[in-house]
């Protein structure tokens, strides 16, 4: 609101100057929270947790724990689910569990612990590299809160648009939660009044609020429809749906084009942010069809409501949905249509590891309609008594009045085995194994078999689509290769939801997991130090992990082909300079510390009775004793400055990837290690870099020598042919020192 009144006062400067989210959190705030926070205390607040040895346990906030497989651990300062496998920071804790936005987890944390935080402005760069962004999230604010306007303030809003919702049921409590509004009839009405404001009328279009009229002026989309704003998880405005009040319109609805702010498949699901809260409160999410089925079940108490939006589900809603809750239930119309809906719904959030249920209302109902007609109750006694789990629905479905005919039998047998084949969950595999065992009175072991042969040909399908979707590329990079530089096909894909591309292919994968390997020793000891290094002037530096790995890859010219992975590796060098202001204070600080204990200490022996060997024995035995504290101190420091970092970092991917490789080692070892002295990856270090980068050449090595056969065999081209030979010829050599170096690694083919 602020924001925008200052618009009013400089209508024509653009308006992002103005917006209250450029300023940034000050990095050496950022670094203080991320240091002070403990993640004990902070998980605490939220779930109850007892001391088990150097960890702390409790149930799982993330999944339906019946025994506590929850560990924090105050030292590593992550938290890991045995069981469900869900890792991460403090900062992330708070950002899965309460839905926060990483700066408001960072504020959080800061209030919690009395953190003053600094602000400052954008650099030119973020700036530039935000503005679109940020210009088009605020527009479509302004634009939100002027069609809000209108439907409340203005006559035919009132008479047209806010009748209509107050027809349909809605309160006007209902109506102002999902922030409904009217555009009205005049073909430039938003036109004008955002051009007036001093909104950019290139961003109008993108926003495919106004389209251009090819006069230097431009008209509104959305005429004489009343309004239902999009909104992402966090909040912010970043599409619309308008509805048609005709009933003779060619379409119902307009919604908006993608854009920067906004992917139809992935952004968002309608009711999401209103939703989100108690879709985590309940462990449990209703799906349904469209925006008017979320608020009117809004509006009956049902909050954990949101829609796919009339298009099919897609892998991003899933993996976004999945964020909240691993149990969701699909409510749908009991017509035709509805069914079909449902059906397809069921193995995409199979195959995410989701556990689906069906609830089909009476025939010539949808949810809207229904939870208008019913109280609360009835409509929690109906989701009772019908909600069924998918075989069931499945088998209802298929076996409808053929129940005698054994052909139909055997073809819903099939379907329901296909489903339950691509859980990806053994065990959940097995207990629908054994339910559909039941409902079809055939044997289980039979089942099995069948499931087994599903999984083994879904593996095999997704493997040819993989070669199909490389030869498709390479064919592509082939043509495009004398004018333009291919585009990814993909953005980067996070590695739990593996797609065939990167999971499938046994040569990817294997240079994907060494790839993810040297990343791992980047996040984790990227700041140790690992060896000297002699430079032309003469002199010798000492060398840090992440700076050794980034020379070697640099001078065989290679890079992570992960996203992901590679920014890890930036992020990292761009730490440097950080890390060595911070080192000498660091390393002063646990000298003189164990400086003043070590004095201490030698003062307080008692001489008496000793001689001067012993004595100076013992002082000895002292001074080494804090030496190595101090070394340990410093190394502890080292470990956690870029550990820390990065498990708590802004980037989701980013985030994700560091807190799962840290906890990946977090073994809790069931022997006292005290005991036993166990050999830790941290004294092997210089072997352990050593190995990995070597084995990642190799993987590369190999994986190129692969596509230059494939090439070989389909080229005629002679020049090519001799070129591809040569550079063959090379990489085997290559291939031959690499492997004398990894010694007796075993290559798979
Ligand atoms: N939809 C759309 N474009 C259309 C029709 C439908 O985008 N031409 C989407 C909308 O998101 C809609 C959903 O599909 O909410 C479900 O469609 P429908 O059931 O027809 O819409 P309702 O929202 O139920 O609309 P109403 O009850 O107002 O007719
Ligand atoms: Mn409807």
């Amino acid at each position: 609101m602020q924001c925008l009144e200052v618009h009013n006062l400089e209508p024509l400067l653009i308006v992002h100057d103005a917006w209250c989210i450029n300023k940034m959190i000050d990095q050496n705030t950022v670094q203080q929270i991320i240091d002070t926070a403990d993640v004990v205390d902070v998980v605490s607040d939220f779930v109850a947790l007892k001391r088990r040895g150097s960890n702390w346990v409790g149930l799982c906030p993330f999944h339906n724990d019946r025994t506590p497989s929850f560990y924090v651990s105050r030292s590593k300062q992550i938290y890991k689910c045995f069981s469900c496998g869900e890792a991460g920071s403090s900062v992330s804790f708070l950002m899965k569990h309460e839905q926060m936005s990483y700066p408001d987890a960072l504020r959080y944390l800061a209030a919690k612990y009395h953190i003053e935080i600094k602000e400052r402005e954008q650099t030119d760069e973020e700036r530039t590299a935000q503005t679109e962004r940020e210009s088009m999230l605020i527009a479509n604010e302004w634009a939100c809160q002027w069609m809000e306007d209108q439907l409340w303030n203005t006559r035919d809003g009132q008479e047209i648009g806010l009748s209509y919702f107050r027809e349909r049921g809605f309160s006007d409590a209902t109506i102002r939660k999902f922030r409904l509004g009217y555009s009205p009839e005049n073909r430039t009405a938003l036109y004008d009044a955002a051009t007036r404001q001093g909104y950019n009328r290139e961003i109008l279009f993108k926003l495919g609020l106004c389209k251009d009229d090819q006069h230097g002026g431009g008209y509104d989309f959305y005429r004489g429809r009343v309004m239902f704003p999009i909104f992402n998880v966090a909040g912010k405005v970043i599409a619309f749906g308008g509805r048609t009040l005709k009933k003779d319109d060619h379409a119902k609805y307009f919604n908006s084009p993608d854009s920067v702010i906004y992917d139809k498949s992935s952004s968002t699901m309608y009711g999401l942010f209103q939703a989100k809260r108690a879709i985590a409160r309940q462990g449990k999410c209703f799906i349904v069809e469209g925006y008017a089925d979320v608020i009117s079940m809004h509006q009956a108490g049902f909050e954990n409501v949101i829609a796919s939006s009339g298009t099919a589900l897609t892998d991003g809603h899933i993996h976004l949905l999945h964020r909240f809750t691993n149990n969701v239930t699909e409510l749908f119309d009991g017509d035709a249509a509805g069914i079909r809906a449902a059906m397809k719904g069921i193995d995409k959030l199979l195959s995410h590891g989701l556990n689906i249920k069906v609830l089909l209302l009476p025939d010539g109902d949808d949810p809207d309609s229904y939870s208008r007609k019913h109280s609360s109750s009835e409509i929690q006694q109906y989701i009772d008594e019908h909600e069924s789990d998918f075989i069931q629905f499945k088998t209802r479905v298929l076996l409808e009045g053929v129940h005698n005919d054994p052909i139909k039998q055997s073809e819903a047998i099939t379907d329901v085995v296909k489903s339950i084949a691509v859980i990806p969950d053994a065990i959940t595999r097995s207990v629908y194994a054994k339910e559909c065992s039941r409902l079809f009175s055939v044997s289980e072991q039979m089942l099995l078999r069948e499931i087994k042969k599903n999984i083994d040909r879904n593996k095999e399908e997704a493997f040819k689509q993989a070669e199909r979707d490389k030869r498709r590329q390479e064919a592509r990079e082939a043509t495009l290769e004398p004018h333009d530089t291919p585009q990814p096909v993909e953005g980067p894909t996070t590695d739990t939801l593996p797609t065939p591309k990167s999971d499938k292919s046994p040569t990817i994968s294997a240079a994907h997991r060494e790839e993810r390997e040297v990343a791992r020793l980047i996040a984790k000891y990227g700041m140790c130090y690992l060896c000297d290094t002699e430079y032309e002037d003469g002199t010798r530096r000492p060398t840090t992990v992440v700076e050794y790995i980034n020379s070697e890859l640099t001078l065989d010219n290679l890079s992570f082909n992960d996203p992901t992975l590679a920014n890890i590796l930036n992020i990292a060098l761009g730490e440097l300079e950080r890390f060595y202001q911070e080192l000498p204070r660091v390393e002063q600080d646990a000298s003189v510390r164990n400086q003043e204990a070590c004095e201490r200490e030698i003062r307080a022996i008692d001489p008496i009775g000793k001689s001067v060997d012993l004595l100076e024995n013992e002082e000895k035995r002292i001074r080494s004793k804090y030496e190595l504290k101090a070394m340990e101190q410093v190394n502890e420091f080292r470990q956690n400055f870029l550990e820390r970092l990065l498990c708590s970092h802004p980037d989701d991917r980013v985030r994700e990837m560091s807190c799962r490789m840290a906890s990946e080692r977090y073994q809790l070892s069931k022997i006292h290690t005290q005991y036993t002295h166990v050999v830790t990856e941290f004294e092997r270090l210089p072997g352990l870099v050593a190995s990995a980068l070597n084995n990642l050449k190799l993987s590369i090595v190999l994986n190129r020598i692969s596509s230059i056969k494939k090439q070989l065999k389909e080229t005629t081209d002679y020049e090519t042919v001799k070129k591809l030979l040569a550079e063959q010829q090379e990489l085997a050599l290559l291939n031959k020192e690499l492997a004398k170096l990894t010694g007796e690694r075993v290559l798979n083919p």
